[in-house]
């Protein structure tokens, strides 16, 4: 695997890859990789005959309060994961190549509707700044698939949509989310819990497969996503949303079959968010 950090190297090696008649597959990430990323490489290399990955912490999808400066930054263990993942380029732009003229001036995609609420409810301009680096990785590296994880479900529909809005000729392919032995969902936020809160965190999960339960029992559905958020708040987590939506365009729940439940939830400092993917009938 090789990594570069040139557009006018990323291009190069994109070019061959097409001359010897290979289908490309861009799998990005702000790295720090853990099992969930690594799984997005190998449904890459399902699809795929060239994988290229890229890490960036973009600057432009966080907030001025939140964690751009302590976001964990790990390339050479990150590097070794991908050689094992069987990556074959690694793109490592820094800010001044993705952002020459700096954030202020740069050209935003924003992406209506799909990008409100929710995490882009309590992160303002998150997934403008999500949607704006996703739509130049797409066009720097012009691969046949994208590939991301249905743990930032809300982000697969932002990209999704700006696909399809945008005529971009990419297939992205949503990858099921990896959990920790005890039902975790990965994140490099992880990293952030003390001893005592990462014993915690799982029980977003387990009341997320609770609410489910309830739902799926015929629950009414205002009532559930109450109980749980009261369950959440008497477990130590400080919710900032928990809602039900509908699976497949996030639209407000008016009883599809189809659904997500979907959390934020402040542990300390941390936000962990989390969903479950279901059909209220089988
Ligand atoms: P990052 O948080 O590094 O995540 C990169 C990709 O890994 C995303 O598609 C995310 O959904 C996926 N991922 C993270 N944890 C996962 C898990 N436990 N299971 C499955 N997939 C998981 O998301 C971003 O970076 C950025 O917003 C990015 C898309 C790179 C744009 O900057």
């Amino acid at each position: 695997m090789k990594t570069i950090d040139s557009i006018s190297q990323l291009r190069a090696h994109i070019k061959q890859a097409r001359t010897a008649g290979k289908t490309i597959a861009l799998v990005p990430t702000m790295g720090n990789l853990h099992a969930g990323h690594l799984a997005l490489i190998e449904r890459a290399r399902q699809a795929a005959d060239f994988i290229v990955a890229s890490i960036f912490v973009n600057p432009l999808q966080f907030g001025v309060n939140e964690d751009l400066d302590s976001y964990p930054r790990t390339l050479a263990q990150d590097q070794a994961q991908l050689i094992e993942a069987g990556c074959h380029l690694l793109f490592t732009p820094n800010e001044q190549l993705m952002y020459p003229q700096g954030m202020t001036t740069q050209s935003i995609v924003r992406v209506p509707v799909v990008s409100e609420g929710l995490c882009g409810g309590s992160r303002p301009g998150h997934f403008d700044g999500v949607a704006t680096i996703v739509t130049k990785l797409l066009n720097l590296v012009q691969p046949d698939m994208a590939v991301f994880g249905e743990k930032d479900f809300q982000q697969l529909a932002v990209i999704r949509k700006l696909t399809e809005d945008l005529n971009l000729p990419i297939d992205i392919i949503g990858a099921p989310i990896v959990r920790d032995h005890d039902g975790l969902a990965l994140s490099s936020r992880n990293g952030y819990l003390s001893a005592e809160q990462r014993q915690q965190a799982p029980q977003l999960y387990h009341h997320l497969q609770q609410t489910v339960c309830e739902l799926k029992a015929g629950g009414d559905a205002t009532e559930v996503i109450k109980h749980t958020k009261q369950r959440l708040i008497e477990s130590g987590f400080r919710p900032d949303y928990i809602e039900l939506r509908s699976a497949t365009d996030l639209a407000k729940y008016s009883n599809q079959n189809q659904l997500i439940v979907l959390a934020a939830v402040f542990l300390g400092q941390t936000r962990l968010i989390d969903n479950i993917i279901f059909n209220l009938v089988d």
